[in-house]
C-alpha cells in the first residue's frame, strides 16, 4: 500500500456506501511487463483483460459510472509503435467484450477529443457508444484523447464566446454552469468521481478531472495495473468506505 494508507486491511461492506462514480488512472502496464522481461505492450494487453474484469465487477457491486484513463492528449507523445498498439486496442476490446457489455447492460461512453483518434479506432469506439446507448446499467466511460487543462481551457473559451454574444452574462456564470461545459457534464448527478484510484505507486493526478475531483477520496496503490483485480478494487471501497468525507464541512 502507498503513502497515506493505513496498514489495517479494511472489509468491504457489500451494503454499506458504494461509491457511485468511480475514477481509475491505469498505471504500471509498461513496468509490469518489464519485470517478465516482456514488451511494454504486452503489459497494455494485459491490462485490457483487468479492465474488463473490474468493469464486471465494479457493475455488480452497484458502481453506476466508472471511468477509465485509456489514453491522454500527453500519450501521443510514445513510440508511434507503442501508440498504434493502444489505438488498436479498442478494437480489440470491443470486438470481444461487446455481448458482456450486452448481456450486462452496461453502457459505453467517452470523454475527450475522439474525433482526432485514427479513422478506425473512432469508428468502433463509435460504434459501442451507440449499441450501447439505451442500456440502463453501469455507465463504462472511456477517456480517450483525454486531457483535463484542455477541457477546462475550452469550457472557459465555449462559455466566453456565449457571453460574446450575449447568450449569457457573466453572472450568470455558476459552478453548475461550468460543470455542464466539461465533457462529463452529460453525467448529471454523476459527474464528479467519489473516488479516484491510481495504480503503480504514482501519487499524481498527471491532468485527469482536476475540475471534477475538488472533493473526490483519493486512493493510491502499489499494485501495477495488470495485477489490480476486483479483490483490490473491494479493497479500494472498503478504504473509501471508512474515510469520513466532509466535503468543506465539520
Ligand atoms: C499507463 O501505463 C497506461 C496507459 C497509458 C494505457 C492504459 C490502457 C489500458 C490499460 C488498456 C486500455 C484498453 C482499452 C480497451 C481502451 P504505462 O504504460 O504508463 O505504464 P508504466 O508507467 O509502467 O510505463
Amino acid at each position: 500500500m502507498a503513502l497515506f494508507e493505513s496498514k489495517n486491511e479494511h472489509a468491504l461492506d457489500k451494503n454499506g456506501l458504494i461509491p457511485a462514480h468511480i475514477a481509475i488512472i491505469m498505471d504500471g502496464n509498461g513496468r509490469w511487463a518489464k519485470k517478465r522481461m516482456m514488451p511494454r505492450v504486452y503489459g497494455h494487453k494485459e491490462g485490457m483483460n483487468t479492465l474488463k474484469k473490474i468493469a464486471i465487477h465494479a457493475q455488480d457491486l452497484g458502481v453506476k459510472v466508472l471511468t477509465l484513463y485509456a489514453f491522454s492528449t500527453e500519450n501521443w507523445k510514445r513510440p508511434n509503435d507503442e501508440v498504434s498498439f493502444l489505438m488498436n486496442l479498442p478494437i480489440d476490446f470491443f470486438d470481444v467484450f461487446m455481448p458482456e457489455l450486452i448481456e450486462n447492460k452496461i453502457k459505453v461512453t467517452t470523454i475527450g477529443w475522439i474525433d482526432e483518434l485514427p479513422e478506425k479506432t473512432k469508428k468502433i469506439v463509435q460504434n459501442a457508444v451507440e449499441r450501447t446507448k439505451d442500456h440502463e446499467g453501469m455507465i463504462l466511460n472511456f477517456a480517450f484523447n483525454y486531457g483535463s487543462r484542455q477541457e477546462m481551457t475550452e469550457a472557459i473559451k465555449n462559455v466566453a464566446e456565449k457571453v460574446q454574444r450575449k447568450e449569457l452574462s457573466a453572472e450568470d456564470v455558476t459552478e453548475e454552469l461550468v460543470s455542464q461545459e466539461m465533457f462529463t457534464g452529460f453525467l448529471n448527478e454523476y459527474q464528479d468521481p467519489d473516488l479516484v484510484i491510481r495504480t503503480s505507486g504514482e501519487i499524481r493526478i498527471s491532468n485527469f478531472l482536476l475540475w471534477q475531483i475538488a472533493y473526490s477520496e483519493l486512493y493510491f496503490t502499489d499494485e501495477y495495473w495488470p495485477d489490480f483485480s476486483p479483490k483490490s478494487l473491494d479493497q479500494a471501497i472498503a478504504t473509501y468506505q471508512h474515510r469520513n468525507r466532509r466535503f468543506g464541512g465539520i
